[in-house]
């Protein structure tokens, strides 16, 4: 927990890479941050939220070549679209900076120095693959080969995906580069390497002195510790987009070594431009690094070594959160769950999105997941039905029967403590990144506040008790209040919104309580709406492994062929149009794809038991459909949609619109299954029609 001191906070969220859009698995971690210190300033702490775009790097440079663009270009049109991105997200940084600045070079330098001259980084020779063709060092992710011990083809250097075997690049069988594809040779160059080895001691003081860390994170890290730490590689050879090594020609500093110092400089451009201030104010402040749990490695090793030995001050804290998974996998193109911030965007209002990452995040590690259902659940049940509508609902009534004057509170002592300390014990949560925590406590005041309008019923007793019921609907303005103010850092925009109609000005945190009286409120409105039901997307045709048995010519028709099928529990006939495109001995024993719910047709006098499935190109060409690794019988799946049980008309496949890309057949953006193995389309190319 933060303990709130004079001094300044720096929260950090990590440094997006500049080679790509936000997605809404980075913005777990800008919402996760953002809230934080949305936080902090209502409480009317100092502190100041920085982050930069990670512009360095062969992944950078090799996207710009791609584009036909310079780096520079591409990292300045990134900036842009990464800035778009957040503040549609309400993620309002007091730094957005680059770590291709001049700022990020000084201090990289002088760190570079101060650690060489201390005796923390030498030379020393090493081979790695160089891609004689494009003339360049290859890094671990750009050579694939096969793994050495279990024989799997196209993996990486670093991990075997089959056998989780951990690999040394050179280790490969047949290793190519990934941008040439043509054979790495080793080369020999020299390197700048970090003494690592060396702070263990320290670091590991760090890491047991501090009790704000994660336990579970301490532990991981101090096992890597006892393993023993590798020196680190901190240089990379020419053409390499990020800073030149001082002294060197060709040499610059690995992305990995600037990237942390953007941390620095990007307060630096808070501290407008002046790095010695900027050097000063860190030393002086709290540091707050807010990261997943991909970059432990590099955010409690390297970075505390660095700056412990140069002379920095480290990081009090670093909140670390699991990555997120979407419908309980992970995000996924072709599944349609990889999404964009600004796809997202477009299709739903950010503040829900906000609302249900901080309803699923505490300080932990564990992975969260964003299903949708879920999401669309607690958005219309929660936040609408719940928070929205009891403010509504005081507000209106309010303005409608006493136009909008609060006069007097009721005197609830019971319901006001109830309240007053559902809000401290939110405080305590936000300070202790326990946003899950703090949202059942909102929740909990709104209930609070839509039990008691239900109980009081003031629809009933206005003619009545007049007096009684404006005493009431005082009370309840004052608790949709304390919900504006108590949701303001999960929820800017409907906060700003509920202060508007309240007509209180900009709340902060010395506003929860029940004093404000005599006071007339703006006009009130609903504020976020209800998301709409989905329509239940469905996969109408039933597809089926089959395999082919028999083949003969249909006796009538001398386009067509008889075939028997295998269709695992059943034997079919089918009559298909595929003479002039396929031979007999071609068909015998394939595995195909057929429509087994079907209506059964005769076509030129001859029974056909369903239909099989092909890609037609438009120059004519045909090329059927089938899989290798599943039984005769099998049902075929498009994205996880169940596939459809009642029996169809012919005019349903052309209706479902599937077609092929890259050799798989989709059904809109899924691809067609059976089980993990991917049906293939023959011959065709993307785009060919299925039917
Ligand atoms: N550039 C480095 C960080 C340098 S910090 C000195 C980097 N960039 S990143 O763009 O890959 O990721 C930025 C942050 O987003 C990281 O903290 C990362 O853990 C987080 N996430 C990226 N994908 C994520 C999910 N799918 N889920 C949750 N967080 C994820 O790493
Ligand atoms: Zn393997």
């Amino acid at each position: 927990m933060v303990k709130f001191t004079k001094k300044q906070l720096i929260i950090t969220s990590a440094l997006p890479y500049a080679n790509g859009p936000i997605h809404i698995g980075h913005l777990v971690e800008y919402i996760q941050t953002d809230i934080f210190v949305r936080f902090l300033k209502l409480k009317g702490e100092d502190a100041v939220y920085c982050c930069a775009d990670d512009t360095h790097g062969t992944a950078i440079e090799l996207k710009a070549h791609e584009l036909s663009i310079t780096p520079e270009e591409l990292i300045t049109k990134v900036h842009k679209e990464h800035l778009r991105d957040f503040t549609r997200f309400h993620i309002s940084f007091d730094s957005y900076y680059s770590t291709n600045s001049e700022e990020t070079k000084a201090l990289a330098d002088r760190m570079f120095h101060t650690l060489k001259d201390k005796g923390f980084i030498y030379t020393k020779d090493v081979e790695t693959f160089y891609d004689e063709e494009v003339q360049r060092f290859l890094p671990d992710r750009y050579v694939k080969g096969e793994c050495p011990k279990c024989a799997a083809i196209d993996q990486y250097g670093d991990v075997c995906e089959k056998c989780n075997a951990s690999l040394r690049t050179t280790d490969l069988i047949n290793p190519y580069s990934v941008i040439s594809g043509k054979t790495p040779v080793l080369r020999r160059s020299k390197h700048y390497f970090f003494r690592l080895s060396d702070c263990s001691e320290k670091i590991e003081h760090w890491l047991t002195s501090n009790n704000t860390l994660q336990p579970e994170i301490v532990n991981y890290v101090r096992n890597w510790i006892t393993e023993g730490l590798q020196d680190w590689d901190i240089s990379r050879d020419g053409p390499y987009f990020g800073f030149r090594i001082p002294g060197e020609d060709n040499k610059y500093y690995y992305v990995w070594l600037d990237a942390p110092i953007g941390y620095i400089s990007s307060y630096a451009n808070y501290c407008k431009n002046d790095v010695q201030k900027a050097i000063d104010g860190w030393n002086h402040a709290r540091i707050i690094h807010f990261i997943g749990k991909d970059i432990i490695y590099f955010h409690f090793l390297f970075w505390p070594a660095m700056l412990m030995e140069a002379g920095f001050t480290l990081p009090e804290q670093l909140v670390v959160h699991g990555f997120l998974t979407v419908n309980g996998e992970k995000m996924s193109k072709s599944r349609g769950t990889f999404l964009t911030a600004a796809e997202f965007a477009d299709k739903y209002n950010p503040e829900c999105l906000r609302f249900y990452y901080a309803k699923m995040l505490s300080k932990k590690m564990a992975d969260i997941d964003l299903d949708f259902n879920d999401f669309r659940g607690t958005t219309n049940n929660e936040l609408v039905a719940n928070v929205g509508n009891f403010c509504y609902r005081a507000l209106s009534f309010l303005k409608k029967n006493f136009d909008g004057r609060i006069g007097s509170v009721a005197d609830n002592r019971a319901l006001k403590q109830a309240i007053l300390g559902k809000a401290r014990a939110i405080a305590d949560a936000y300070e202790d990144c326990n946003t899950a925590a703090a949202v059942k406590d909102i929740l909990a005041i709104s209930q609070i506040g839509n039990r008691y309008f239900q109980e009081e019923e003031p629809w009933k007793h206005l003619s009545t008790n007049r007096k009684k019921m404006h005493d009431v609907l005082g009370l309840a303005a004052n608790i949709a209040k304390i919900i504006a103010i108590t949701a303001k850092p999960i929820l800017p925009r409907f906060s700003e919104g509920l202060e508007k109609q309240l007509n209180l000005g900009s709340l902060a945190w010395d506003g929860l309580h029940f004093e404000t009286t005599e006071h007339t409120i703006g006009e009130p409105a609903i504020l976020i709406g209800k998301m709409e039901e989905k329509k239940k997307e469905t996969f109408p045709l039933q597809l089926m492994v089959a395999q082919v048995v028999e083949v003969k010519e249909h006796p009538e028709a001398d386009k067509l062929y008889v075939l028997q099928i295998d269709a695992g529990n059943e034997k079919r006939q089918l009559v298909a149009g595929l003479r002039e495109h396929y031979a007999k001995e071609q068909l015998q024993g394939k595995k195909i794809i057929i429509v087994a719910n079907l209506k059964p047709a005769k076509l030129r006098g001859i029974l056909s038991e369903g239909m099989l499935l092909a890609g037609v190109s438009k120059d004519g060409q045909v090329g059927l459909l089938t899989i290798n690794d599943a039984k005769p019988g099998t049902l075929i799946n498009a994205g996880g949609l169940a596939p459809g049980t009642s029996q169809v008309r012919i005019e349903a496949v052309a209706e479902a619109k599937l077609t092929v890309k890259e050799g798989r057949a989709l059904f809109k953006c899924h691809t067609l299954r059976a089980g993990n193995e991917t049906v293939r389309v023959e011959k065709v190319e993307d785009g060919a029609e299925i039917h």
